[in-house]
């Protein structure tokens, strides 16, 4: 099959961007496909030349954003429709639903899947949701991700705090402000491939035992980018280890998740469990990160699914699904 990938330029260099797309191109080739690449970079026009050029049959998407724009990743998929192509992972709807972390809650009340109390402060009106929420509290954006805009200062004991947080995102990231009811407990990921019958891999866990003292406990920018810093250091992904029943609950939690934010292809939910065993669904990650040691390719090759099986599998998801061939 002649499949693009779709990827993230960094600058006008198509080498430059996320190693990922090698790894993903690399595992195609060894399925037999035909591969070539199309970057995203800014321009929009030379964008849809090239896919138009491209003549692919599946699109295997791996971009994440367009620009500064904070829809950049459903602008995207929105275009592959528009130009009438097929592609890996979510479209506009589905990646809309899951980047809005306060229409998520209100899909997973709806399924009764449990999640924390929120209340979302616009920078254009007053509450949208709120009521009763108990300190401490967690605020974060509400439409971004890769931990955006989340430091030591997004966990708040008092007003104040809260406030200065709210409008250091709305001045700063330009986005609204999420403030949720702080869910202290372990931070556990499960991925999730399948459309209709989703298989849940192994919860991973984040340790973060190695954190400096009286470090909040939560998975900052600084722990997923930072390198050299102590967060960084200091948190692990691990495999959990977890009784078989706490294990299964995760995975029928994650699987509803999937289900009730209509991930397709594969994806991966992030939870927290608490030492009473509530589970907590903290967001949905559809298409998520797929580099070959992300906790998603993790948890499938501990499940028995090698790389390159777990990236063609991800094309006979979409290819099946559009009904190719
Ligand atoms: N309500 C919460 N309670 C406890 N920790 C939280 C909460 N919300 C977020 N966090 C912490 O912040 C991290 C990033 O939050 P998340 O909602 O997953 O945003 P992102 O899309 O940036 O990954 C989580 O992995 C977790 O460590
Ligand atoms: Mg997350």
């Amino acid at each position: 099959m002649r499949i693009t990938v779709l990827i993230d330029q960094w600058s006008d260099k198509l080498e430059d961007h996320d190693p990922v797309a090698d790894q993903v191109t690399a595992a195609l080739l060894e399925g037999e496909h035909e591969v070539s690449y199309v970057g995203v970079h800014g321009d929009l026009r030379k964008l849809v030349d090239n896919l138009e050029r491209s003549k692919t049959e599946l699109v295997f998407n791996l971009s994440e954003s367009f620009r500064d724009h904070l829809f950049g990743a459903v602008g995207i998929v929105g275009v592959l429709d528009l130009l009438e192509l097929k592609y890996t992972g979510g479209g506009p709807g589905e990646f809309y639903m899951q980047q809005d972390k306060a229409l998520t809650k209100k899909l997973l009340a709806f399924d009764k899947i449990k999640y924390p109390e929120f209340a979302v402060f616009s920078q254009d009106s007053d509450f949208e949701t709120g009521g009763n929420l108990r300190m401490p509290l967690f605020v974060k954006p509400l439409r971004q991700d890769s931990s955006i805009g989340i430091g030591k200062d997004a966990l708040v004991d008092n007003f104040r705090d809260m406030m200065k947080r709210i409008l250091a995102i709305h001045d700063k990231i330009n986005d609204a402000a999420l403030v949720e009811e702080y869910i202290d407990g372990r931070e556990i990921y499960v991925g999730v491939l399948g459309n209709s019958m989703p298989t849940a891999f192994p919860p991973i866990e984040i340790d973060f035992s190695g954190l400096p003292e009286g470090a909040p406990k939560i998975m900052s920018s600084r722990a997923k980018w930072n390198t050299r810093s102590a967060e960084y250091k200091g948190t692990k992904a691990v495999l959990a280890d977890l009784p078989d029943e706490l294990k299964a609950r995760l995975q029928k939690v994650a699987l509803d998740a999937y289900r009730a934010l209509r991930v397709r292809d594969y994806g991966r939910v992030d939870m927290r469990l608490t030492p009473s065993g509530d589970i907590y669904v903290l967001e949905v990650n559809a298409s998520c990160y797929l580099e070959k040691d992300s906790e998603f390719a993790t948890s499938a090759r501990v499940n028995g699914m090698s790389y390159v099986q777990l990236i063609n599998e991800i094309v006979d998801l979409a290819v099946e699904r559009h009904g190719i061939r």
